[in-house]
């Protein structure tokens, strides 16, 4: 994701009714939009926000929040009735119709719920309409056309018609039709909300994909929280016409900025949406490999553990120790600690749902390491604190036990052998 802004909504109004204007000026006077009923609806009231190049900006909110209202006018289909849109640094408001053609035909396009397809027209046709509006010619539409019909996952359907399509893929026409466009904006209005569950489930992770390899920047409406939580780099919730809330999925789960976003978000499938990064914890223990078996066994007989994450230089992981193995060197007097490292960790990085780490926590008796690309380790999922996060239970890791697993020597055991065998010098290593 870039840091330039792809889209940018300033203070946006758009009331619809008898006066507009009126409503407007009230509102931003303090009225409730409640007791301007009579002057017009306030479909939106006073709407900022900017979406950057490259991500999905999600609109949430209930029935009649707002959010076609609020999409449409980041298009032009609807001119606000006051503040300001610009897409891609352009103004859209307050230009000519044929500016706005052009903003359409370059930067933004919108895939609809109902797919609006045409009906007539092959699969490979509907791909290229917009192609062929713009007055692409033929040859070089068609093969377009087919280059991303095959990326959305229809190779061999090319020449059918929409009919003699199921639902879901005729949303992958849909789709395919808004990428032959080609266009740095995608706005997609419950594009999903018509497919059946399974369906959705993999057009959404389709559409991630999409997203990563195009670098599209996409603003997606949904009134299904775990859709909104699943795709969205940023969640925009939306309620009565404002956006009461922006952040990302976590955290809008985690820290919501009012009742009305917590009732929201209290059945929200938390595994899907929660990472690794959110929830792990300090990694506690730890030791440098540097350090050497002494300074690791006195670790692991502090924090009570029989096990300890071992690093090199940079915090890069290079495995893990037992407190059996590193009493064994300690007892031998040998210094060199990698000899007893095992390679046994469960490791994950930090974008990683919850979902999908359930089984290296369940199989792996020490926590889950989080590691950034370059293998160093930035945290860890002890299992209780997976547990605590799905159930939301808020964890002040003082109260938790987050240090795993048991030792398996006596602190005794270990504070004697160390003792025995301490070497007459102080140089011993510590806790990294
Ligand atoms: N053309 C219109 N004329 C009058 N009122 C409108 C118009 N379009 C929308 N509204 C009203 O504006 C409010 C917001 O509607 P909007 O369609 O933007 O909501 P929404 O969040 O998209 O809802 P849904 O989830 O049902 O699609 C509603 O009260 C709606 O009745
Ligand atoms: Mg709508």
């Amino acid at each position: 994701m870039s840091e330039m802004v792809a889209v940018s909504a300033r203070n946006l109004y758009k009331v619809f009714g008898r006066k507009p204007r009126e409503v407007v000026k009230r509102l931003a006077a303090g009225s409730a939009r409640d007791e301007l009923t009579g002057l017009g609806t306030a479909a939106v009231i006073d709407a900022s926000f900017e979406v950057k190049q490259g991500e999905i900006f999600v609109v949430m909110g209930l029935s009649g929040s707002g959010k076609s209202t609020l999409i449409r006018m980041l298009n032009g289909l609807l001119e606000p009735t006051s503040g300001t849109v610009e897409v891609m640094g352009s103004p859209i408001s307050g230009i000519s119709d044929a500016q706005l053609r052009e903003v359409r035909k370059k930067n933004v396009s919108m895939v609809f719920q109902h797919f609006a397809l045409l009906p007539h027209r092959s699969v490979r046709d509907n791909v290229a309409y917009g192609l062929e509006i713009q007055g692409m010619p033929l040859a070089e539409r068609r093969e377009r056309a087919e280059r991303i019909i095959q990326r959305v996952g229809l190779d061999g359907w090319a020449d059918k018609l929409p009919a003699q399509l199921s639902g879901g893929m005729q949303q992958r026409v849909g789709l395919a039709r808004a990428l032959a466009a080609d266009t740095d904006v995608l706005l997609m209005d419950e594009a999903f909300s018509a497919l059946d569950p399974l369906i959705r489930r993999e057009m959404q992770e389709q559409l991630v994909e999409l997203q990563a390899e195009l670098g599209k920047t996409i603003i997606f409406i949904t009134h299904d929280l775990n859709e909104a939580m699943f795709l969205g780099d940023r969640i925009a919730v939306m309620r009565d016409g404002r956006i009461v809330q922006v952040g990302t999925p976590n955290d809008i789960l985690t820290d919501p900025a009012n009742d009305y976003v917590a009732q929201f978000v209290q059945d929200v499938d938390r595994a899907r949406v929660l990472t690794a990064a959110g929830v792990m914890e300090p990694a506690r223990s730890v030791v440098s490999v540097a350090a050497g078996p002494r300074a690791a066994l006195r670790a692991m007989r502090d924090l009570q553990t029989s096990a300890a994450f071992v690093v090199g230089p940079g915090r890069r992981l290079l495995g893990v120790v037992r407190d059996k193995d590193v009493l064994r060197l300690v007892k031998a007097n040998e210094t060199d600690l990698s000899t007893v490292i095992r390679n046994d960790a469960a490791t994950v990085t930090g974008d990683v749902h919850l979902t999908d780490l359930f089984e290296s926590a369940v199989e792996s008796p020490l926590p889950v390491a989080v590691l950034d690309a370059e293998n160093r380790l930035l945290g860890a999922i002890p299992r209780v604190t997976l547990l605590a996060a799905l159930g939301n239970v808020p964890t002040t890791t003082s109260e938790l036990d987050t240090i795993e697993p048991a030792p398996s020597v006596s602190v005794e055991t270990i504070t004697e052998t160390l003792r025995v065998t301490a070497p007459n010098s102080s140089t011993e290593g510590t806790l990294v």
